[in-house]
């Protein structure tokens, strides 16, 4: 089965010790790991001592619970007609509750106020559809395994807050983790325990179909420390009990970028996390965006490097970080999605998350991540070529001064000839360019152009 699936065969390949218990037993469905890994690539992805992920923030790890369940029967066939990379053709765009609420702040009022803001400020038009519940919306499981809802959080259950972000003409995403215990467990002081999805796969995803799940974020959250699992072989098992599901759910990783998921996980996912988790202030944004620096040519139509999600509306950015936070995840090509109290965001606000010409660079079909062509005394020029024979470049000033920044063509690594110029960020045109691109930048601010042969 595995063998002959087009998701599976670009799968990588894991330790050998992967998704064992404590006991060092074997779990079920090794018979499908090994399936889907081919000798060739067993050892590639050696996973054994590597850094435990998470959040780098405090190391007090609460009570760590050994599940006693095993996982669901492996799958014996994947049935679907669709193939992974046919889902999320443009970076995925909506909210998501974390970054405005955590854990602690979630219910069913947040969610769907959130739902009526992107309506009400237009940003559904702009493409903002998903609606994500992150973690901390759970109650445990029922004695039949199957997982509860926060009844206090979500007084009217979690189908109708689906059904109502679908009469919305949105669309609706759930979190879970594929080992016990999720972050919000360790690092929010979630109490209730027995709410990963290790050894509740099958029936997780079958409740979330029940739902009308469309998007699922599936976080790693140190299950290679809890339950000894490995990520590469945990996302390629959530993806088939997914398939098997016959429901096309875009499916979201997140293991910090610590396995290179870059590597192996186009095919399995389409999207998934390349940095530990964004914070609200400038230096996190401006390290988010350098990390993503090496990764250039990595990402393509579903399958998308995350640098995690906006943090706009959030903390102490200032106007002209938020520009070039929303304009530099356009140029990566990276999903969007906000996660802040959309009603209170101010027009400007609006306006820059709704800038048609970014949002287009950000869907350009080619769906290649801008590249880093310098980056010489805090001054950033970033590339990327367009599907209509056009090119991004992106004047990035990490500096608390104003300048102007300039770079030829040939700089850049555009063919020389004569271009029509535009500023995208403020959607103005700028004439013609033949040789010379140069631009007035603010402190922290960005600046993209877009390049037009001239017919
Ligand atoms: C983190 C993840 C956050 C959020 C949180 C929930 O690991 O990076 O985006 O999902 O867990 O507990």
């Amino acid at each position: 089965m595995a063998a002959s699936s087009p998701t599976r065969s670009r799968t990588p390949a894991h330790s050998g010790r992967a998704r064992q218990r404590s006991t060092g037993a074997p779990i079920g469905f090794g018979a499908l790991i090994g399936a889907v890994l081919s000798a060739a690539t067993v050892g590639a992805l050696v996973l054994s001592g590597m850094a435990p992920v998470g959040p780098p923030v405090a190391e007090v790890v609460p009570e760590v619970v050994v599940p006693q369940q095993t996982p669901d029967p492996a799958p014996t066939e994947v049935p679907g007609s669709w193939a992974r990379e046919s889902l999320a053709l443009e970076p995925p765009m909506g909210w998501n509750s974390w970054n405005q609420v955590n854990c602690d702040g979630l219910n069913e009022s947040v969610v769907k106020a959130a739902a009526d803001s992107i309506v009400a400020r237009g940003l559904d038009k702009a493409g903002y559809e998903y609606v994500v519940v992150d973690d901390c919306f759970q109650a445990g499981r029922d004695a039949a395994g199957t997982l509860l809802v926060d009844p206090g959080r979500f007084p009217s259950g979690m189908k109708a807050v689906a059904d109502y972000v679908h009469s919305l003409g949105l669309k609706f995403g759930i979190y879970a983790v594929p080992g016990s215990v999720t972050c919000g467990n360790y690092w929010s002081k979630y109490p209730v325990r027995g709410i990963g999805s290790l050894g509740h796969e099958a029936q997780d995803i079958a409740l979330f179909v029940e739902w009308g799940v469309d998007f699922l974020k599936y976080d790693w959250c140190r299950a290679h420390i809890n339950d000894r699992l490995d990520p590469a072989s945990s996302f390629v098992l959530i993806d088939t009990v997914i398939k098997q599901s016959g429901r096309p759910i875009v499916l979201s990783i997140s293991e910090y970028g610590d396995y290179a998921p870059w590597t192996w996980a186009p095919g399995v996912a389409n999207m998934w996390r390349t940095t530990h988790d964004i914070h609200p202030y400038w230096v996190s944004i401006l390290k988010h965006i350098n990390l993503q620096a090496p990764l250039a040519g990595t990402s393509k139509p579903g399958a998308w490097n995350d640098p995690d999600m906006l943090q706009i509306g959030n903390g102490g950015i200032s106007m002209n970080e938020t520009r070039t936070h929303f304009a530099m995840w356009c140029m990566l090509a990276a999903p969007l999605f906000l996660g802040t109290d959309i009603a209170a965001l101010p027009e400007e606000t609006i306006g820059i998350l709704t800038n048609p010409e970014l949002l287009a660079i950000d869907k350009d079909r080619l769906g290649i991540q801008a590249a880093r062509v310098s980056d010489v005394g805090g001054l950033q020029t970033w590339m990327r070529p367009l599907a209509d024979g056009g090119y991004a470049v992106a004047f990035f000033n990490t500096n608390a001064a104003a300048t102007t920044m300039s770079a030829t063509l040939a700089n850049l690594g555009i063919p020389a000839g004569s271009y029509t110029l535009r500023d995208a960020t403020a959607q103005t045109d700028l004439g013609a360019a033949t040789d010379t691109l140069s631009a007035p930048v603010n402190p922290h601010g960005t600046v993209v152009l877009t390049l037009h042969p001239t017919a």
